[in-house]
């Protein structure tokens, strides 16, 4: 079922996506050459809790994974797309880090990602990391009161193929608000004029998912990390927005 928010929820679920993005912030200072990525984790895990949050991936099993996730971040490097569960992996010179991060403020979820850098880049890592978020700022432009879901799935896949990059088959983004993923699922290619019409109160978690190769992915033996099926390295960026009167609203922002 799909959940319409009022403006005072909103509010509350705009309050959840700025400990995200100050979590965010917070690991993206950390991460540097040497830095492990269990040392990221305990950061968004004290984040978190000074902000009066819990962490929502901690715990969290749908149906179709083998364990509970067992972290506060994924940290997805280089051909790991999303999904990567921290380990004591110390980040190398030029590695591609996406750090995804939810968390729960008085009910109400925010989930954002992001993706850098550490060192020297090859500039063929930020022109995938530019790609990425230009998809996700299309699909944020879309998200207008009176237009349909598949407008927004339209914009993220059109931006993100017109760069020329990969998109990762079958993820896409999801509904959010009480719990993680709610009603609808957002896919990240589709046709324009299609789905849902999109109302004011209506919050999604927007994450388009791109690779300097192929689209086809594969599981890594943790049951949970999704790496490219042709090894190129992949690039993840999501913010949770809401639908208002005036257009989209970034909640996942300081
Ligand atoms: N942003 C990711 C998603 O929507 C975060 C889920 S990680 C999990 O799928 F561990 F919680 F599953
Ligand atoms: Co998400």
């Amino acid at each position: 079922m799909v959940e319409i928010k009022t403006e005072s929820e909103l509010a509350m679920m705009r309050e959840a996506g700025r400990v995200v993005a100050n979590t965010l912030h917070a690991v993206k200072e950390a991460a540097a050459i040497g830095v492990s990525l269990r040392e990221l984790d305990e950061v968004a895990a004290h984040v978190i809790s000074e902000a009066g949050a819990k962490p929502s991936f901690l715990h969290y099993q749908p149906r179709s994974a083998p364990t509970p996730y067992p972290n506060v971040l994924c940290a997805s490097v280089n051909d790991v797309v999303v999904h990567g569960i921290p380990t004591a992996y110390r980040i190398q010179d030029g590695d591609l880090v996406s750090i995804d991060c939810g968390a729960i403020l008085d009910g109400w979820n925010g989930d954002a990602a992001i993706s850098f850098v550490v060192g020297h880049a090859d500039p063929r890592d930020l022109a995938l990391i530019e790609a990425t978020e230009r998809a996700l700022a299309a699909g944020i432009a879309a998200a207008q009161p009176g237009a349909k879901l598949g407008d927004i799935s339209y914009a993220i896949g059109t931006s993100g193929r017109a760069s020329g990059f990969g998109m990762l088959e079958d993820h896409g983004g999801h509904g959010i608000g009480r719990a993680m993923h709610e009603d609808p699922h957002l896919a990240n290619e589709g046709r324009a004029g299609r789905g849902m019409r999109l109302k004011p109160g209506l919050a999604l978690a927007i994450e388009p998912m791109l690779t300097r190769g192929g689209d086809a992915y594969r599981y890594a033996d943790d049951g949970w990390s999704i790496r490219t099926a042709d090894g190129s390295r992949a690039a993840h960026v999501e913010h949770t927005i809401a639908i208002t009167e005036d257009g989209p609203r970034v909640l996942t922002v300081r």
